[in-house]
């Protein structure tokens, strides 16, 4: 389950909205108008007419999703959605949604189209497929397929696989494609979302993160906050830095920034320099010893993460007693937090960062980057003169290298681990691999393999080399390192580290694995 934000929150008077139907591209979907330069903002299927209308969407892209519209209570939506005049795309379930309530058959396709396809286009007499090529590649992810069409709605491509491809409406700005053109191996898919977002939609090119963002987002801190005080859990990541950054901005001195030193960070942070730079003050709570303690003993990864994130209230708690007058427990959380936390039935791995907190704390929760997408924050904080080196960190979960070390967390493997992930920093540094990979770090495993260094036997740890790209951290590919580089990390570690004498590397996507291991 999804959670969303409903209100139209920044004003734009040209604005997509995204239905979600469940699809993994939803949020994708977003990500790509706003980067085309329209604001969207991805609403949950089931939002009513009235609420729709008053949001005065110029257009509206009802996304894919896992369901059939054939099965028991399938997600749909009114057809009253077709009298508003509102230019709609339908993409995947989208599709079968549309071709379904104008009285379409839907079946199961006989094969599953999963992958690249080879999609052609059988009529141009629409602005959908203007400037696009006859044939070209585009993504699949169906098992049913729209079988029959009504009157009113019209082919206008067919893959091999699957004859009705696209399709249109004979009268109305109605469009759909069975294919994803929100994903980048469709090859023509940005160019069709511009198609239909500027050519059918009218929408103009008005979505930039310009000072007029800035200053509706500082004047809306200024006036929510009024004479309050604000705590803000601080990482030292791009997002909790912004986020500081920001409401500094609106509110100054009544921001109190937090720093828990959780001894599960990598090498010390130059966190008090980078902030006196930009002139905010940032309290270090030393909690080394505190999170050894609570720590020992505990394997599963869950309970890891639960115990961590219940220190960090008990910290804030504490804290904020101490100041006079707080309200608010301020978070970096971004978009994509927002949309991808999950309830109980579907959750993966609990982030400390999302909910919770401020609920147990009896606080107001302060997130004034929650309507924006990691890249969008960046842009934000290349504005506000943010350094280089924050903007372009690799993100560093909550939990630290607890969930790195996988088994019991110990001084002794937080001391490995560190000194392993310094040198493949600096490896990555030196190689100018840095800004090309995502993300990049190292796990430490419980088991010990043998070995032989300077003819002795040697029965040491086994250590991982988990390195990734990725747009949005929801999918990721393992990155295609150079073999020197892979060669030369490997001996390093085995060289310089002690307790580690094999070093292995990571060679699964997400899905299947995640990024990290626990
Ligand atoms: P996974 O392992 O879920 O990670 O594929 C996706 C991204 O999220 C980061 N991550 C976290 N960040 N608190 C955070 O602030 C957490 O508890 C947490 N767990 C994972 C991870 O490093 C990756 O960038």
């Amino acid at each position: 389950m999804r959670t969303y934000i409903i209100e139209k929150t920044l004003d734009y008077k040209d604005f997509i909205l995204v239905l979600d139907f469940g699809s993994q591209y939803s949020q994708i979907i977003t990500r790509k108008i706003r980067e085309i330069g329209v604001y969207a903002l991805l609403c949950p299927y089931s939002l009513s007419i009235r609420n729709i209308l008053s949001k005065k969407p110029k257009g509206i892209i009802l996304s894919g999703g896992p369901f059939s519209v054939y099965e028991k209570n399938p997600p749909l939506i009114s057809r009253n959605i077709f009298q508003l005049n509102i230019p709609i795309l339908g993409i995947c379930y989208g599709m079968q949604l549309i071709s379904f309530l104008f009285g379409g058959e839907i079946e199961q396709s006989k094969y599953k189209e999963y992958g690249k396809s080879n999609f052609i286009i059988d009529c141009y007499n629409n602005d959908l497929f203007h400037g696009i090529p006859k044939k070209s590649i585009v993504w699949m992810s169906h098992f049913d397929e729209v079988k029959k069409l009504p009157k009113t709605l019209k082919v206008i491509g067919h893959t091999s696989s699957c004859s009705i491809a696209a399709l249109i409406h004979e009268k109305k700005d109605i469009y759909a494609v069975q294919f994803h053109p929100e994903v980048s191996h469709t090859e023509f898919g940005i160019s069709i979302m511009k198609n239909f977002i500027l050519h059918i939609c009218k929408c103009n090119l008005n979505w930039k993160l310009n000072h007029f963002v800035l200053d509706s987002i500082v004047k809306k801190i200024r006036k929510r906050v009024d004479s309050k005080k604000v705590i803000l859990g601080f990482s030292g990541g791009i997002d909790s830095f912004v986020a500081a950054h920001i409401i500094h901005k609106a509110i100054g001195d009544s921001l109190h920034c937090i720093f828990v030193d959780t001894g599960l960070l990598l090498k010390k942070e130059k966190i008090s320099f980078l902030c006196k730079k930009m002139n905010l003050f940032v309290k270090i709570i030393d909690a080394k010893k505190r999170f050894l303690s609570i720590l020992t003993g505990i394997t599963d990864p869950e309970m890891k993460r639960k115990i961590i994130g219940k220190e960090f209230i008990s910290i804030f708690q504490k804290e904020s007693e101490k100041i006079k007058d707080v309200e608010f427990l301020a978070q970096g959380t971004i978009y994509s937090d927002v949309i991808e936390s999950s309830t109980s039935s579907s959750l993966i791995k609990s982030h400390h960062n999302v909910g919770g907190l401020p609920h147990l704390m009896k606080l107001k929760l302060l997130e004034p980057l929650k309507y924006l997408f990691k890249d969008e924050v960046r842009k934000i904080g290349k504005k506000l003169g943010i350094p280089k080196e924050i903007l372009y960190r690799h993100p560093f979960p909550g939990p630290g290298l607890s969930i790195r070390i996988l088994g019991e967390v110990n001084q002794k493997k937080i001391s490995i681990l560190k000194k392993a992930e310094s040198i493949l920093l600096q490896e990555l540094k030196d190689y100018d691999l840095y800004e090309s990979v995502s993300q990049a770090f190292i796990i430490l495993l419980p088991i010990k393999s043998v070995g032989v260094m300077g003819d002795k036997r040697t029965y040491e740890y086994t250590a991982v080399l988990r390195v990734t790209n990725t747009e949005d951290f929801m999918t990721a590919t393992f990155s295609h390192l150079p073999y020197n580089f892979l060669e030369k990390i490997s001996n390093r570690i085995i060289n310089e580290v002690d307790g580690i004498n094999r070093l292995v590397y990571d060679i699964t996507s997400k899905p299947p694995a995640t990024i990290e291991w626990e």
